[in-house]
């Protein structure tokens, strides 16, 4: 067990039958930047078996928040899903990943554009501080099939906006964007229509895409990160190298599946690839 450690599940809120969030506790000397990804997991017929997941929490937190999916007879969710306050799950011990601040060069307005779970990142990068430090706008770009699937961002946002600490930091440099594509919804459509038809810059009072100004994360299917990743090229952004790491890892860390561990390439944008 020496790769990763024992955390007892805090609390779990269930969204819809495919979505739910749950709160872990934090080891001390667990650091992450906020954007990384962690491998957790469930003992499962006396095997350890993890998966990649987004830390939805900002690194100054003292515990952990994760968003997941719940895959009818995924190996992992299928289980986690049924977790309750009270139990264990195991986490590994080191976070990578390239959605972080540190990526970036300076930039005006920052976007972050998720489908789906890809949201959980993004819940993190809103709630650091430095977000806002470095940038001037940060616009959350958030798609889902249905308007239920929603819920957890909108209440995120509604919580960052409160919060006595972040919030001052955020003032009204935060712009939520939803839209939803298989139901009825006051914004409906893909982010990448959106973008194509200026229906974002129109509604939002803003240039399109700038590589002078403009910054972008993207979180989402491999198919959204490669839709979203040519408006970027299309705009003139360029991918970022993989920024430096504050400590050592290697591959040999993300002992569960290596080639699922590794997130893809950043930029001015930077991509998040889900399975
Ligand atoms: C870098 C990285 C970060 C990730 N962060 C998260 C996260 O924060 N939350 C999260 O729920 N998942 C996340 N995932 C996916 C996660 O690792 C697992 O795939 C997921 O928990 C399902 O596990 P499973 O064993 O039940 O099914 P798997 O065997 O892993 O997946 C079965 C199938 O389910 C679908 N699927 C898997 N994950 C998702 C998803 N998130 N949304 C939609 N369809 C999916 C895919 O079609 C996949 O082929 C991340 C993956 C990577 C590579
Ligand atoms: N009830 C169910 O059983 C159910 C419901 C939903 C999903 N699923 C399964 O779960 C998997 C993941 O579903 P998900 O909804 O989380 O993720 P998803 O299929 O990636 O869809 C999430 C959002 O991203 C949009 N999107 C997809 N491809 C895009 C692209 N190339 N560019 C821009 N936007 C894009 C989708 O729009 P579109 O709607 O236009 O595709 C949708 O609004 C699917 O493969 C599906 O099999 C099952």
């Amino acid at each position: 067990m020496g790769a990763f450690t024992e955390e007892t599940v805090i609390a779990v809120r269930h969204y819809t039958d495919r979505l739910f969030s749950f709160r872990v506790t934090r080891p001390q000397s667990f650091r992450f930047r906020s954007g990384e990804f962690v491998m957790i997991g469930l003992m499962v017929d006396g095997k350890p078996l993890l998966r990649a997941y987004s830390i939805a929490s900002p690194s100054w937190d003292e515990e952990l928040d994760f968003y997941s999916i719940k895959v009818p007879n995924g190996p992992l969710t299928s289980q986690l899903q049924h977790i309750e306050p009270g139990d264990t799950i195991l986490m590994g011990k080191k976070s990578v990943g390239t959605l972080v601040l540190d990526a970036l060069e300076p930039g005006k307005r920052l976007y972050l554009l998720s489908t789906g779970t890809g949201i959980a990142p993004f819940a993190s990068v809103i709630r650091d501080p430095e977000t806002y430090e470095r940038f001037d706008q940060v616009i959350l770009t958030h798609t889902c099939r249905e308007v239920a699937e929603l819920t957890y961002g909108k209440e995120l946002v509604k919580t960052v906006r409160e919060d006595p600490l972040v919030g001052e930091f955020v003032g009204d440099k935060l712009v939520y964007y939803p839209s939803v594509t298989r139901e009825e919804f006051e914004r409906k459509g893909r982010i990448t229509q959106l973008m194509d038809d200026g229906v974002i810059y129109d509604e939002l009072g803003i240039p399109p895409l700038n590589p002078e100004t403009d910054r972008v994360m993207i979180c989402g299917s491999m198919d959204m990160l490669e839709s979203c990743k040519q408006r970027c090229e299309q705009a003139g952004l360029k991918e970022a190298p993989t920024p430096a790491r504050p400590s050592m890892w290697s591959r040999s860390h993300l002992w569960a599946e290596p080639e699922q561990g590794l997130a893809s390439l950043s930029g001015p944008f930077r991509l998040y690839p889900l399975p």
